[in-house]
């Protein structure tokens, strides 16, 4: 099954085919990050804009790329949420416009359900259950994915998402926006016991988490340092804070694999690209006897195969939607898909 899949939930729009959840024919990406650089941030109305120039182009470049033609397509699938209300509506009509003229099934994908996809496309033999811990930029998560389309939450961040944290630290450090990846980069090169940052206390349900007093503890430290005139020694502020997190993240994904006795642990999301994270989660997966599986780095972040991939397997639950699918700026990854 030929799935033509639309992504356009932030700052990237792409446009995959993806063959039975697992195969991925091509995977077309404009992203517009440079573009919303010098604001610091994505600018929502630039975001939209962008989609709807790039959009239509994406697909032609899919269709020509694989050399399939448009009868090859058997469904269209989409991010409807959650996500930049507007980013997201252009996806969606995109889609239904698309399964309208070809006379195709329309799938609504959750963003997040493709992140975990991600996974399927890494490695053809993952299959439910497993655990996965979910850090994107908007998302902090530990998932148990009983099955494909059945998902449980096991534990959460109660304010701030990783991702948001890494920006927000990086971008007073002056790294150019998203700068989660420049942290990591930095912090390489620095010592992780320099500056001593707290951790997330385990909370009423010990798999919860925050990252939000950790991030004011950075700037904190960050902005101190101005003030008296202090040279901060960077990379050691970008290697502590790495470590922080991720030892915020990674024992409670360990904890995870306890209760739920789960030796399956995969990682998504843009943070998933965290080499520190990685690092850990792949340490404390080998002391449990758990595999880990960590897709390479281009499939962590905004991608549109993720999407058809988990399309496939939405589209096997009956999940299809018809032409009233309207776009969510915010819906739970429980939420029915429809
Ligand atoms: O999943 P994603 O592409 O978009 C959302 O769905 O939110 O995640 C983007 C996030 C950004 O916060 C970005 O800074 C972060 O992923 N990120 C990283 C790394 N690469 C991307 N954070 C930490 N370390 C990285 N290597
Ligand atoms: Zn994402």
């Amino acid at each position: 099954m030929n799935i033509l899949a639309v992504e356009s939930s932030c700052d990237e729009t792409a446009v995959a085919i993806v063959r039975d959840g697992r195969e991925v024919l091509c995977d077309c990406i404009a992203s517009q990050v440079e573009l919303h650089r010098i604001y610091g941030g994505v600018v929502p109305e630039i975001a939209s804009r962008k989609h709807i120039e790039a959009i239509y182009g994406l697909a032609e470049q899919a269709l020509q790329k694989t050399g399939l033609s448009r009868k090859d397509i058997d469904a269209v699938a989409v991010t409807y949420a959650p996500g930049l209300i507007g980013a997201v509506l252009v996806g969606v009509n995109f889609a239904k416009a698309a399964a309208l003229a070809l006379g195709k099934p329309l799938i609504p994908v959750h963003h997040i359900r493709g992140h975990i996809a991600a996974n399927y496309i890494a490695y053809p033999e993952l299959e439910p259950p497993f655990l996965c811990l979910v850090v994107s930029g908007g998302h902090t998560m530990i998932i148990e994915v009983k099955d494909y389309t059945n998902m449980q939450i096991l534990g959460t961040t109660l304010d701030d998402a990783a991702g948001e944290s890494f920006d927000k630290v990086a971008r007073v450090l002056g790294m150019p926006y998203p700068g989660g990846a420049a942290l990591d980069a930095m912090a390489k090169q620095g010592d992780d016991t320099k500056y001593t940052l707290p951790r997330s206390k385990p909370g009423v349900n010990p798999l919860d988490m925050s990252f939000s007093g950790l991030k004011t503890a950075a700037l904190n430290l960050i902005h101190h340092a101005e003030q008296v005139g202090e040279e901060l020694d960077i990379p050691g502020l970008c290697a502590s804070f790495s470590a922080a997190v991720s030892d915020t993240l990674v024992p409670r994904v360990v904890q995870a694999a306890h209760i739920t006795g789960c030796r399956k642990i995969a990682v998504a999301g843009g943070v998933a690209a965290n080499s520190r994270i990685r690092r850990y989660l792949q340490a404390a997966a080998d002391k449990l006897g758990a595999t880990l599986y960590a897709p390479p780095l281009s499939l962590c972040g905004d991608n549109a195969a993720m999407i058809g991939a988990q399309a496939y397997y939405e589209f096997i639950a009956g999940n299809v939607a018809d032409m009233g699918l309207n776009a969510y700026a915010t819906k739970s990854i429980l939420g029915e898909t429809v």
